[in-house]
C-alpha cells in the first residue's frame, strides 16, 4: 500500500448493531418500519406518478464499466478538490428539509458526521433547528436557501447566513411553484402536522420514532418551528390552525441572483439546474457551481433524470464553474458514473436521512463508510487511482434494446 487513502472502510469500527447494513439501500427498508408512515411517506415519495423519481436511478443502469487491468493501483486515492477545497470524498449530503423530525436533531447529526469525515453536508433552508446552531457544532457546512419572495427577505436572509459563518451558499430555483406531491396528503402529511386521532395512531405504532425523536425532541427543545425559511422564526412544526407562509415564489427570476452575488461574498451555488442554457446564464451571473438536479423527482413529475442532461450542461459550462449532480445516486458505482460524464461532485439525498432515523449519527457516518469504500473498491476494479482520471471512455451506454430487454435490472 502506498498511502493510508487506500485503505478500506475500516469495518472493525462498525458498532455491531450497524453491520447488517451492507449498502445505502438497507437503510431505507429499516427507515420504512422505523418511522410514522407520513414521515417515511415526506422522505421517500415524489411527485404525482413518480415518473422521475424511477428514472433518476434507471438513467445510471443503463452505463456499463469498460475496466482496465494490471496497472497498480495501490496508491488509489478519492480526495475532491470542490470549490477551492478538498475533500475526502467526492461526495457529499444533499440538502433535506425537516430532517430533525424524522431523526432526533437530524440536522446536527448529519453535519457532524459529515464534517467528521470529510465530506460537505448541506443544510435545508426549509429546517427545524437554527442554522446559527449548526454552524456552531459543524463548522464547514454549506447552507441551502429557498427564496423568500421580496428582495428585503432575500437581503435580510443572506445576512444572517452570512453573520453565522457559512462560507457556501447554496440556492435552490427549482420550486418557483408548490409541487403535486400526492403522496402526502394520501398518507396525512403536512406542514404543520396537523394533532389528531390519525396522527397519533401514526406516532403510537412506532414508538421507537415516538421517544427517541418526538417526545425527546419536544421536551429538551420545546416545539420545533421553520427557523431557517426568512431570517426570522417561521411556522411550529405541530399545529391545527397555524398555516404555513409559502409566500409567493414565481415571480422571481435572475435579477434575484444578480441581488444575491452582489451581496454574498462566499461561494454561490445554484441547485436545480436541468437546461444548459439555463447553466450558461448562471455562469454569467458568476455563480461558483451548479447543482444539475430535478429535487430527486419531487417537483415537475416527468423532469429528465440529471444524469441524461449533465452531459450538454458539462460540454457548456464545465470549464468555468464546478457542475454537481445529484438524484437517484445510491452506489459508489453510480457516484463514479456522474464522474466520468464529467461532473465534478455528487450530493446524495433520502439514504442519509434514513441512516439518520434509524440509527442517529452512528448511522450517517456509518452510510458515508459505505459509499466511501464503494467509490475505493471500484476505483481500484476499474484500474484507476484517482478521480480525476475518470473520463467518458471508462463508459458505454447500453443500446436503447439492450434495456428494454432488461438491461436496466439493478
Ligand atoms: C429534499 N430536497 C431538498 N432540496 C432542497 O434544495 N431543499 C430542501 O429543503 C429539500 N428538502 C428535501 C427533503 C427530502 C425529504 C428529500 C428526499 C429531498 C432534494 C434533495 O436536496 C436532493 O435534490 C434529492 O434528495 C436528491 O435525490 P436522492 O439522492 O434523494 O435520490
Amino acid at each position: 500500500m502506498k498511502t493510508e487513502q487506500t485503505k478500506q472502510h475500516p469495518v472493525q469500527t462498525v458498532p455491531r448493531t450497524l453491520r447488517r447494513y451492507l449498502s445505502l439501500d438497507d437503510f431505507e427498508l429499516a427507515a420504512r418500519r422505523h418511522l410514522p408512515r407520513p414521515i417515511f411517506g415526506y422522505i421517500a415519495g415524489a411527485a404525482e406518478r413518480n415518473t422521475s423519481l424511477d428514472d433518476n436511478q434507471r438513467a445510471y443502469s443503463e452505463y456499463r464499466f469498460v475496466t482496465r487491468v494490471l496497472r497498480d493501483v495501490s496508491g488509489r486515492t478519492q480526495a475532491t478538490t470542490l470549490l477551492g477545497k478538498t475533500y475526502r470524498a467526492p461526495f457529499g449530503i444533499a440538502p433535506m428539509g425537516i430532517s430533525a423530525l424524522s431523526a432526533y436533531r437530524g440536522d446536527i447529526v448529519q453535519a457532524e458526521a459529515a464534517q467528521e469525515a470529510g465530506i460537505p453536508m448541506i443544510m435545508s433552508g426549509s429546517s427545524l433547528i437554527p442554522l446559527e446552531v449548526v454552524a456552531r457544532d459543524a463548522p464547514g457546512t454549506w447552507f441551502q436557501a429557498y427564496l423568500p419572495g421580496e428582495s428585503e427577505k432575500i437581503q435580510a436572509l443572506v445576512e444572517r447566513v452570512e453573520r453565522a459563518g457559512y462560507d457556501t451558499l447554496v440556492v435552490t430555483v427549482d420550486a418557483a411553484v408548490l409541487a403535486n406531491r400526492e403522496n402526502n396528503i394520501r398518507t396525512g402529511f403536512s406542514t404543520p402536522l396537523k394533532p389528531g386521532a390519525r396522527l397519533a395512531w401514526d406516532g403510537v405504532t412506532r414508538p421507537r420514532w415516538l421517544l427517541g425523536t418526538a417526545l425527546k425532541t419536544l421536551v429538551k427543545h420545546g416545539m420545533p418551528h421553520f427557523e431557517n425559511s426568512y431570517a426570522t422564526r417561521g411556522a411550529p412544526i405541530f399545529s391545527g390552525r397555524v398555516v404555513r407562509d409559502f409566500g409567493a415564489k414565481d415571480h422571481l427570476n435572475w435579477s434575484h441572483i444578480r441581488q444575491i452575488r452582489a451581496q454574498w461574498k462566499g461561494k454561490l451555488v445554484i441547485k436545480g439546474i436541468m437546461a444548459a442554457e439555463d447553466a450558461i446564464v448562471a455562469r454569467d451571473h458568476g455563480v461558483d457551481g451548479i447543482i444539475v438536479s430535478n429535487h430527486g423527482g419531487r417537483q415537475l413529475d416527468s423532469t429528465a433524470a440529471p444524469l441524461r442532461v449533465l452531459p450538454r450542461i458539462v460540454d457548456a459550462v464545465g470549464r468555468d464553474i464546478a457542475v454537481m449532480i445529484d438524484g437517484g445516486i445510491r452506489r459508489g458505482t453510480d457516484v463514479l458514473k456522474a464522474l466520468a460524464l464529467g461532473a465534478d461532485f455528487v450530493f446524495v439525498g433520502r439514504p442519509f436521512n434514513y441512516a439518520a432515523s434509524v440509527a442517529g449519527k452512528a448511522g450517517v457516518a456509518h452510510a458515508i463508510g459505505i459509499l466511501y469504500a464503494e467509490v475505493q473498491r471500484n476505483l481500484g476494479l476499474l484500474g484507476l487511482e484517482r478521480i480525476d482520471e475518470l473520463s467518458p471512455d471508462v463508459l458505454i451506454k447500453l443500446p436503447g434494446n439492450a434495456i428494454a430487454s432488461g438491461g436496466q435490472s439493478q
